[in-house]
């Protein structure tokens, strides 16, 4: 098992979950998805599921004391010194600053960003279907009937309509991207065309990776 603990930066649709999925499977990390988390919590209707919803559906970012306690406590789930793979998380400097605390030594050891531009972006959002249980992506040029991972029943998530798609951009310039200038000055930071097919940023990532270890 390899512990090396990953951030996947980039704003929404660059393909975080994508390649974090696959990272996950081919390098035995744990997947965190702080936006998976908080879809189940809304499907199961929890006191944060309620909370969180007004947030997602519109496209804000759900604040960070919420946020910081759930994916922390899922990190603590599985042991700080696994290895792990973390999507959507962090989105603020605070969570970034919090993530660092609850870290042992010194923090994260590689932050990826993967970029694509905002037309490709918006096109890829606003054909996106996911699985309802697993949350796998697809996207309606090129989609089969249900799950091809695990048969579950595709849908359109809420706040990939185009509205709210415009909003989570706007909030990624705003809240997240100052996070790689946070990384880069820990020297953390490693950049990666996300434009690109799905298989050649996987192997950008993964040379990133293999380039730490
Ligand atoms: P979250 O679920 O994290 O959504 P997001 O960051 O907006 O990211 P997406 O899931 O939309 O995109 P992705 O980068 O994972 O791309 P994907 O691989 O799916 O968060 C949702 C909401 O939850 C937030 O708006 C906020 O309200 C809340 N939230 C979550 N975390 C939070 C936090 N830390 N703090 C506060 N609030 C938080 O790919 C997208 C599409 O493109 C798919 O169809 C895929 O098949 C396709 N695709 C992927 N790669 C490629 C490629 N290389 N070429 C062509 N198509 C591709």
């Amino acid at each position: 098992m390899l512990s090396v603990r990953i951030v996947l930066l980039g704003p929404p649709g660059a393909g975080k979950g994508t390649q974090a999925v696959v990272l996950a499977d081919q390098m035995g990390l744990v997947h965190i998805a702080s936006g998976d988390l908080l879809r189940k919590h809304q499907a199961r209707e929890t006191e944060l599921g309620l909370k969180a919803r007004s947030y997602m559906q519109s496209g804000l970012l759900v604040p960070d004391d919420l946020v910081i306690a759930m994916v922390l406590g899922e990190i603590g789930r599985d042991g700080n010194n696994m290895g792990v793979v973390l999507d959507g998380f962090p989105r603020t400097l605070e969570q970034a600053k919090a993530l660092d605390e609850a870290m042992a030594e010194n923090g994260i050891d590689l932050a990826i960003s993967i970029g694509v531009s905002e037309p490709e972006l918006v096109r890829r959002l606003g054909g996106r279907l996911v699985c309802r249980e697993c949350q796998a992506p697809y996207h309606q040029d090129n989609v089969p009937s249900i799950c091809s991972r695990c048969g579950g029943e595709l849908y359109q998530r809420e706040d990939d309509t185009i509205e709210a798609i415009h909003r989570r951009l706007v909030v990624y310039q705003s809240e997240t991207a100052p996070l790689l200038d946070y990384y880069h000055q820990q020297g953390k930071l490693h950049q990666v065309d996300g434009g690109r097919e799905v298989d050649e940023v996987t192997r950008l990532v993964i040379e990133v990776v293999d380039n730490y270890r």
